[in-house]
């Protein structure tokens, strides 16, 4: 009887289009990129505070709250060592305060351990509230590990620019992001962590979920989206 299983899918961009697209994107991060707080630290506990608050919320309304938190809450240490509460209390207004909670509780198992934020992304998604993203960016933007990282945002700009046949909703498109997302890296972690803030930066600011702005985009030449001439006429995908 024939497998009802379908094949895996196989995704394999060719290297010197990986290149190009890492290279272009760099460049263009490079000089339009945003001057973020987050993205002047290589403090594991600040990029990790930095993105468990971007979850879910706007990098305009972050920026005071994030500012605000480490004041109140220099380290690690200080949070742990502090009531649940007053954690609470200094994420009031955000939202989604699961965050909080899972981060206080982060905060009593690291320390306990006497341990630090590990820098792999395996040990780290065994930690409270740490997802394959979240893992992956406190790796690559803290310890510029080598490390892949798909969220919505990098998961609609891959699909754009590399799969714009596939239901972006089906199981299948989510693992062939992260393959594309692990092909795409650069070889060194440095240049990793520039790749994958200038990834984000790209779904935030040029190939946004309402609009595609390919006009401005870096990669527009390299992007099968804009090659079927679907482009900014394309009807939004999700
Ligand atoms: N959202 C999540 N992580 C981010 C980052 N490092 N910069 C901007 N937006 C983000």
């Amino acid at each position: 009887m024939p497998s009802r299983r379908r094949a895996p899918l196989v995704v394999e961009i060719e290297v010197t289009r990986r290149r190009e697209f890492s290279r272009r994107l760099r460049a263009w991060f490079r000089k339009h990129g945003r001057d973020l707080p987050w993205r002047r630290t290589r403090d594991p506990y600040r990029v990790l505070v930095s993105e468990l608050m971007l979850q879910q919320t706007q990098v305009s309304r972050v920026v005071d709250y994030y500012a605000r938190f480490l004041t109140r809450f220099p380290t690690l240490h200080h949070v742990a060592e502090a009531p649940r509460r007053d954690v609470l209390k200094s994420w009031a207004g955000l939202g989604y305060y699961a965050r909080a909670r899972n981060l206080h509780a982060l905060a009593k198992h690291v320390t306990r351990d006497g341990g630090a934020i590990p820098d792999d992304p395996e040990t780290l998604r065994a930690l409270p509230g740490i997802g394959a993203y979240t893992a992956g960016a406190v790796a690559s933007f803290a310890y510029e590990r080598r490390a892949a990282l798909v969220d919505t945002n990098v998961e609609r700009v891959l699909h754009r620019v590399f799969l714009p046949t596939l239901d972006p909703r089906s199981s299948r498109a989510q693992r062939a992001g992260w393959a594309i997302a692990e092909q795409l890296l650069p070889r060194t972690g440095k240049a990793a962590w520039a790749h994958n803030q200038a990834l984000m930066e790209l779904g935030a600011l040029i190939c946004t979920a309402r609009v595609r702005h390919c006009a401005r985009c870096p990669v527009a030449r390299i992007c099968e989206t804009r090659a079927t001439d679907m482009g900014e006429a394309a009807p939004p995908q999700r």
